[in-house]
């Protein structure tokens, strides 16, 4: 297969817009859409240019999926439940198209991407009307425009690992915002398909992105939320020598009040990232650092190209520099060929690192990685008894670990109401730990000042401070 990697060209924008403009012109054209996302932020992120495109096409956003026009499921393939999930959700919209027989339904996202998967959709799932994988995105308005005038389905699937410039945005929240700096991963996890699915690892320019946060800065964004699967190895491949680290640097000068990150490879955490970090006025201190496994022989079979040491050393560093430092993981447990004893690193890991939070996933074989043709695949209940005791270990340890955060004054940027009391707002602290406080549905969106005071189910409860 022979992948391209393009900046697509303006007049390929400018052409895409036109289409815009062309279905915002027909009689017939949905007036509504809804989005379904699953996945991570780089999802989440696309779903907003989808929003962003189909709001220039004159569409309104419909609350609920089945009242909707058109209907767009952004997939995920990361694990095999994601996918079945999405599958399910897919199947059952068909059954409610059967009394809505004009709403379109699309498909897209890293699901799409996967070998074999578009033969499955033209096959099993014929009254899907549009498929299009990740490298097409840019194109929805073309791809929508061809549907609506043929009244045939379509499935579009391209290996071109594109940057694409300029694409409307129909953001979530106005005080925290998505902005992409890489696409893409060359990385090749032995477990993992995103490289197959998102291609390989490609930099947007510097100006772009300074750009972009300068715009978002202007309309009022609280925090911008830096993304790429391994935003560490920024500037790889482009002109300018930038890399992470001095992109940080002229971030922070900008003067965001909060600028976050995810996510990081450890092999590619350098010294002077950590220093930009240090010296950086709005780089909030937390670090999500996945570790996936404390044993050697499975990291080295996972192909990670770093050893528990290795890992170790730059937690270290990383809380010597910045001593306050909020530092989450992704943990992957019954890799293939995962031991007893293997694991009880992993355990031991978790207990010597002190993790403010871990994400713990059961390994999931996905067709075309590595790891799924390696032998000794570990069965489902030794998996599971084990995600079990990791996740009872971590649990016990986050509330010793949160407790260090009692008496701290912080600034959180409110998220919502929260869920456990309807005057009580809730949101991110500095260090990334989710934090209540009293407040009401007007806040959502401030930085509000506060003190923390306890710990309640594994996030922590604070107190009202004044305002400056
Ligand atoms: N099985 C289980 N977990 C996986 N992850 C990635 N691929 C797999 C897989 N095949 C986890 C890793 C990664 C996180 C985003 O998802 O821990 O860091
Ligand atoms: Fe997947 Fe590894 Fe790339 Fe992360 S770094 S996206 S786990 S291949």
């Amino acid at each position: 297969m022979i992948r391209r990697n393009v900046a697509v060209s303006t007049d390929e924008i400018e052409k895409q817009c036109h289409f815009m403009e062309e279905i915002r012109e027909m009689p017939s054209r949905p007036r509504t859409y809804h989005v379904v996302t699953y996945g991570c932020q780089m999802n989440a992120h696309d779903s907003e240019k989808i929003a962003g495109m189909l709001e220039k096409m004159g569409m309104l956003e419909a609350e609920h999926r089945e009242e909707a026009d058109f209907v767009i499921f952004n997939t995920c393939c990361i694990r095999e439940n994601a996918e079945r999930k999405a599958l399910g959700n897919i199947v059952w919209l068909k059954e409610i198209r059967k009394k809505r027989p004009e709403m379109i339904i699309a498909v897209c996202g890293c699901m799409i991407q996967e070998p074999g998967m578009a033969e499955i959709l033209l096959r099993q799932y014929r009254f899907v009307n549009l498929a299009f994988g990740t490298s097409n995105l840019y194109k929805l308005p073309e791809m929508l425009f061809t549907i609506l005038n043929s009244n045939r389905n379509a499935v579009y699937i391209e290996n071109e690992d594109v940057i694409a410039e300029g694409l409307p945005v129909r953001r979530l929240r106005n005080d925290s915002a998505y902005l992409t700096i890489m696409y893409g991963c060359d990385n090749f996890c032995s477990f993992c398909i995103v490289p197959y699915v998102r291609g390989r690892e490609r930099s947007r320019e510097r100006k772009d992105i300074l750009r972009e946060a300068e715009t978002l800065l202007k309309s009022g964004v609280k925090e911008i939320m830096l993304l790429g699967q391994n935003v560490n190895s920024y500037g790889k491949g482009l002109p300018d020598h930038t890399n992470f680290a001095g992109l940080l640097k002229d971030l922070d000068k900008m003067g965001v009040p909060r600028i976050r990150f995810m996510t990081s490879h450890p092999k590619d955490l350098s010294d002077e990232l950590i220093e930009a970090m240090a010296a950086g006025s709005h780089i909030l201190p937390q670090f999500h650092l996945p570790v996936q496994s404390g044993n050697n022989e499975i990291l080295k079979r996972m192909n990670r190209h770093y050893t528990r040491e290795k890992y170790l050393e730059r937690v270290s560093a990383l809380r010597s520099a910045i001593p306050d430092i909020g530092i989450s993981t992704d943990i992957i447990v019954g890799f293939p060929g995962e031991t007893e004893e293997q694991f009880l690193e992993t355990m031991d890991l978790v207990n010597e690192v002190r993790f403010d939070s871990a994400f713990t996933f059961i390994y999931s074989p996905r067709k075309g990685t590595a790891a799924a043709l390696m032998p000794e695949q570990i069965p489902e209940g030794v998996s599971s008894e084990r995600i079990q005791r990791l996740i009872t270990l971590q649990e016990s340890l986050q509330k010793e670990t949160l407790s260090r955060y009692i008496g701290l004054e912080e600034q959180i940027l409110t998220e919502g109401i929260s869920k456990r009391s309807s005057d009580a707002v809730s949101g991110r602290g500095k260090h990334g730990v989710s934090i209540t406080v009293k407040g009401s549905a007007d806040e959502i969106g401030q930085l509000l000042n506060v003190r923390i005071t306890g710990i309640k189910n594994n996030t922590l409860t604070a107190e009202r401070m004044q305002n400056p």
